[in-house]
């Protein structure tokens, strides 16, 4: 029997073969008319230059779980996986029940915040191991006012409680994220110094997933040189009068990336 692959090796994959390292963020603007059927028509006409879509609030809570599962189908029919962006931020109990209701609709990894801890960070991970569900974690995130909480210091006592030292949030979630087996972690592509910070120690390379790119301010290029793997892309696509041709200009930008050496 063949072994399950897992979720990064399946984004591997599928970037390569589609030559698109390109995320899209499916965030239909609220009270959006037939919201499934613009899901689904998103979806064929622009899976096509994508790895992968990001699902968010703006439509697992609106639809349904049956629809939810069709989407998730024509996705993988379209060789797109499917993220949840909930960052999940529980106890393991809870955070197990969501991962199999997820998994049961047909996601194929689900967002995480670290700050559950280390051992809850751990268990999670272990959950969504067990389904073949990967895990992505929050390491710094995008928007104006992450430094308050990414950003900031945080003292750690040694295990024998004798020292102390300081560091900050960001880093000690890097390294939980790391240890905990995680399939991909999270830094905004406008957060260059944390990206070119975090890259450099990131030798067991942990692919590393950006938003906040175009409509938050941060350049596609950039990113890439400062370690951004994967380009997560919402309203500068979407929100176009054109999304289409909006997408294959981005691609443009990215595909040489793919070209054989
Ligand atoms: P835009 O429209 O800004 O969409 O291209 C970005 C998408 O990504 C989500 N987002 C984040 N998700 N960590 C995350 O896990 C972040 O730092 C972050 N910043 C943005 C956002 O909700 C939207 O779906």
């Amino acid at each position: 029997m063949s072994r399950p692959i897992p979720f990064s090796e399946r984004m591997d994959i599928l970037s390569k073969d589609k030559q698109s390292n390109l995320i899209l963020a499916i965030d239909p603007i609220y009270g959006t008319n037939n919201l499934f059927s613009y899901v689904l028509n998103t979806i064929t006409k622009l899976g096509k230059y994508l790895c992968a879509i990001k699902l968010n609030f703006h439509v697992i809570l609106p639809l349904s779980f049956t629809e939810l599962q069709k989407i998730n189908l024509v996705a993988h029919r379209e060789r797109l996986q499917v993220i949840a962006d909930i960052k999940l931020n529980d106890i393991p109990n809870t955070n197990d029940v969501t991962i199999r209701y997820l998994h049961a609709m047909g996601f194929d990894s689900i967002t995480v915040n670290p700050f559950i801890g280390k051992d809850n960070l751990k268990s999670t991970v272990i959950s969504a191991h067990s389904l073949n569900c990967g895990i992505i974690s929050l390491v710094y995130m995008s928007h104006s006012g992450a430094n308050e909480g990414f950003g900031s210091s945080v003292s750690i006592q040694s295990l024998d409680g004798l020292t102390n030292t300081t560091s900050r949030f960001y880093n000690v979630f890097y390294e939980n994220s790391k240890n905990c087996d995680v399939d991909g972690v999270i830094i905004g592509g406008n957060r260059l110094e944390v990206l070119s910070e975090l890259s450099s120690k990131n030798l067991k390379k942990i692919p590393v997933y950006s938003p906040g790119l175009i409509k938050q301010g941060g350049d596609i290029k950039s990113a890439l040189e400062c370690g951004s793997d994967y380009l997560i892309i919402g309203r500068a696509i979407i929100n176009s009068p054109d999304p289409l041709m909006e997408l294959q200009n981005i691609y443009k930008l990215i595909s040489h990336r793919f070209d054989k050496k």
